[in-house]
């Protein structure tokens, strides 16, 4: 299969932040061994939302690795200004890079330097967004981020309001353009998602924060619907 083919079918993309920072690299090979091939990297700067957490290193770091087991590496930028890091992350070895809509006047400066640099463009939407926001982006994105909780913090409850914010993209991108809900998303909150047309789905505390996170992935898996 195809790289590209990874954002084809659904898919739960579990998120390091949710791991335990001093291995990484085991946790990864935990979750790939259980399946998953799409490894979300949430970046944060302490502007756009106030935690810091992870950088281009650990994306370097975690490159080799995700790499020969045939995945992928989804990085979501929570970071003012992302247009002056993008070539950052995609010499880090981002497969594909989420802007946010809200972080820049230059959203389509932003997903053209994503694509100038080899990766899979996206851009994500918060809470508060509308849907409608990425009509005139649509054609030149590959991933419609839509934030199910506020940006910033894992653990947090879905917000049941962005639900129809999905169903809304659905209608707005063409097919091939893959929708990803994060925040919030576990067993009872991924089968909506799904319903309405989610593609991606981002697992932080669902998959990371449990005893067994290999068996966590695997029902969160069947519960989406994902391959
Ligand atoms: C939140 C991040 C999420 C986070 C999700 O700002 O974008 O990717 O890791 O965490 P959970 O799945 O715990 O809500
Ligand atoms: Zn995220």
């Amino acid at each position: 299969m195809s790289q590209a083919e990874l954002l084809r079918d659904r898919r739960v993309a579990p998120s390091i932040l949710a791991a335990d920072f001093a291995r990484i690299g085991s946790a990864v090979e935990e979750v790939m061994d259980a399946g998953a091939r799409v490894i979300h990297v949430d970046v944060m700067d302490g502007h756009f939302v106030p935690p810091i957490s992870i950088g281009p290193q650990i994306v370097e770091g975690l490159k080799g690795q995700v790499d020969a087991a045939g995945g992928w590496l989804d990085v979501h930028l929570m970071i003012d200004r992302p247009e002056r890091h993008v070539t950052e992350f995609a010499g880090a070895g981002a497969d594909s890079i989420s802007v946010h809509f809200e972080a820049t006047p230059h959203v389509h400066l932003a997903v053209h330097k994503v694509r100038e640099d080899g990766c899979r463009a996206g851009v994500a939407i918060t809470p508060s967004t509308p849907a409608s926001a990425l009509a005139a982006i649509a054609p030149d994105i590959d991933i419609a981020l839509c934030m199910t909780v506020n940006p910033g913090w894992g653990g947090q409850p879905f917000l049941p309001e962005t639900l129809p914010k999905v169903t809304e993209l659905r209608g707005i991108l063409d097919d091939d353009v893959a929708i990803e809900v994060d925040g919030g998303i576990e067993t009872h909150t991924a089968g909506p998602c799904a319903d309405a047309g989610a593609r991606l789905f981002v697992a932080g505390s669902s998959v990371f924060g449990q005893p067994d996170p290999a068996e966590a992935y695997r029902q969160l898996a069947e519960a989406a619907g994902a391959v």
